[in-house]
């Protein structure tokens, strides 16, 4: 069994490939069990805490049934109901939850805070979220690809299109290099990732045998991929300002039908993170839902609610690879 045993989890490139395929079949093992009624409790007596300074539906519910499946205790700080960050540093903060707690989550702005709580915090930290990497989401991604697909996963192909310079966009590059799959980011130059980002993903390609693409053509990129990705194009925590300019330079990547037509693959799936953008408190997003009546821009709900979507797999998948994170990390022996 996967044994990470009071390891961190701040980024994919924290475990080896090897290490995040075991995570992904332990998630696999742990939901079978779950769906079966063998599910046997590891972490009895394990105290996590979940701290968001960002809102969160599926992330925080994936780690309370988890932690509740398996027998531990949750404690969760909301985005203005803890002292951290603004009446407490970081590192007090990391210090005096190491002192209670067996693990900590955490979902916020720069991955820098994160990596100063796990410095400080003498337990395990889990990144549940930073403006630059979603790793939990890139667990439940491969578990979810795995069970759409009949190829290994070094066959597998999957295009993301539209904010390549976030969090993301991010994973979803140093993933697939990581795992050897075929990856393609497809977005206009300005917003890909990070040239330090890719250079990361073509020296994990190197060894691993990941094809990368990096391409502002949405035919050239899509072709032959057997998963179509998004998310949405403005984050938790960027400024209303960037709206227009951003849908502007996105709006000829949105995951249409047409797109999914354009992989050439009838039983092509799409992915989305969620949440889907329905944020109707916008001048300029309800501009949109009226002219073109769609509930996100970065997907038609033509493609959302066809049978391509897996989307709602994938949200349930969250919890089941969670599950596995604590129990890799955390189980007694
Ligand atoms: N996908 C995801 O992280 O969703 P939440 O923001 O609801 O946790
Ligand atoms: N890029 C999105 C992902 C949400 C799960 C955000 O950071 O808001």
């Amino acid at each position: 069994a996967t044994d990470l045993k009071g390891r961190h989890f701040l980024k994919e490139t924290d475990f080896t490939a090897e290490e995040f395929h075991g995570l992904v079949e332990l998630a696999a093992e742990l939901k079978a069990a779950k769906r079966t009624g063998v599910e046997e409790p590891l972490l009895r007596g394990r105290h996590i805490a979940l701290v968001f300074e960002k809102t969160s539906t599926r992330t925080r519910c994936a780690f309370e049934v988890a932690a509740a499946d398996q027998g531990a205790r949750t404690t969760y700080l909301d985005p203005a109901g803890s002292q951290i960050g603004h009446k407490e540093s970081v590192k007090d903060t990391a210090r005096v939850l190491g002192r209670m707690f067996d693990a900590i989550e955490y979902r916020g702005h720069g991955q820098h805070i994160l990596e100063q709580l796990a410095a400080h915090a003498g337990v395990p930290v889990f990144n549940g979220l930073t403006d630059e990497w979603h790793p939990t989401q890139m667990l439940a991604d491969v578990l979810t690809m795995s069970e759409h697909t009949a190829k290994s996963l070094e066959h597998v192909a999957y295009a993301y299109l539209g904010d390549a310079r976030y969090n993301m966009g991010n994973s979803y590059l140093v993933t697939g290099a990581l795992l050897g799959m075929d990856v393609r980011i497809v977005a206009p130059e300005e917003l890909w990732p990070d040239p330090e980002i890719v250079a990361v993903a073509r020296r994990l390609a190197a060894v691993s045998g990941a094809r990368i693409t990096l391409t502002a053509d949405v035919a050239e990129g899509v072709r032959g991929a057997d998963f179509v990705a998004t998310d949405v194009w403005v984050s938790m925590g960027e400024p209303k300002e960037v709206w227009d300019a951003r849908i502007a330079l996105l709006a000829p990547y949105a995951v249409t039908m047409d797109v999914l037509r354009a992989t050439g693959n009838p039983a092509v799936k799409f992915l989305h993170c969620l949440p889907a953008f329905h944020d109707l408190g916008t001048t300029v997003a309800r501009e949109i839902h009226e002219r073109h009546g769609l509930t996100s821009l970065e997907v038609t709900d033509e493609v959302f609610e066809s049978p391509h979507s897996v989307v709602f797999d994938q949200a349930e998948n969250r919890m089941h690879t969670i599950k596995a994170v604590l129990v890799a990390t955390l189980a007694r022996d």
